[in-house]
């Protein structure tokens, strides 16, 4: 099963990939996750992205091509792969296609995940990660269970984006709005576009998402 979590920062793309992943086995593929970990490395990629993402825009096509490539070579996406963030622009969607034609796979849904902006920028500027597992809070709306306390591996460090502010959440929306928006009409016309609503709480859009998943076996 090979799926895509299109929607804005903040829609639920990245916690609704790690459910899929622990539940069905399927591969969360996020390009941001890859650009912070080449962040962090301090690679090649990594020294390329960090002023891009820091100011909100678009890492270059070919930089997120060729990450995504070698990502697709390792042998445990067999199962299938939840790509989030990813495509983001009609040329990364029209490269999917065909690296996913060259593997003899195709995409079976894409999931567009709707919430308002005002929304957005409040969960995002709550949001923060577990250091250690990369398990996704917010400050508000999913609390750990102990505070200060990783529920999925007891750490008790935990980090915020850089990119995580205000002011880069706006520039993100509008890039968003502009470069990535029209990918909704491109997998519509596909027939391959699926809707739900993510301003409901966290496990009611896993249900919904389950709905979809359904629906496609039938
Ligand atoms: P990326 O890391 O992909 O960030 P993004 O798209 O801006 O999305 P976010 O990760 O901010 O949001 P999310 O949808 O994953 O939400 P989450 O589940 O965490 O990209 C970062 C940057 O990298 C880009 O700006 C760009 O520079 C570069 N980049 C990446 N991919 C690229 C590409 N393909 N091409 C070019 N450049 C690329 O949820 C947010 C918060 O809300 C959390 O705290 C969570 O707990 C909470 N929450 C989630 N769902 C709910 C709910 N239903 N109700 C209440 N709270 C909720
Ligand atoms: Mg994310
Ligand atoms: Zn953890």
């Amino acid at each position: 099963m090979n799926l895509i979590l299109l929607g804005p920062p903040g829609a639920g793309k990245g916690t609704q990939s790690k459910i899929l992943e622990e539940k069905h086995g399927y591969k969360q593929l996020s390009t941001g996750d890859m650009l912070r970990a080449a962040i962090s490395a301090g690679s090649d990629v990594g020294l390329k992205a960090k002023a891009i993402m820091d100011r909100g825009d678009l890492v270059s096509d070919d930089v997120i091509l060729g990450i995504v490539a070698e990502r697709l070579g390792k042998p445990d996406v067999s199962n299938g792969v939840v790509f989030d963030g990813f495509p983001r622009t009609p040329a990364q969607a029209d490269a999917l296609d065909k690296m996913l034609e060259g593997r003899g796979q195709k995409l079976d849904a894409v999931i567009e995940m709707k919430v308002d902006d005002e929304v957005l920028v409040k969960r995002i500027s709550g949001r923060f990660t577990c250091a250690k597992c990369g398990k996704g809070y917010h400050d508000e709306f999913a609390k750990p269970t102990a505070a200060g306390v990783c529920d999925a591996c007891g750490s008790l460090e935990f980090s915020r984006r850089p990119d995580d502010n205000e002011k880069t959440v706006r520039d993100r929306l509008q890039v968003y709005n502009k470069q990535t928006a029209p990918l909704v009409d491109y997998y519509h016309k596909k027939g391959n576009l699926h809707v739900v609503d993510g301003m409901a709480d966290i496990a009611l859009v896993t249900v919904a998402i389950e709905n979809v998943l359904k629906g496609l076996k039938a």
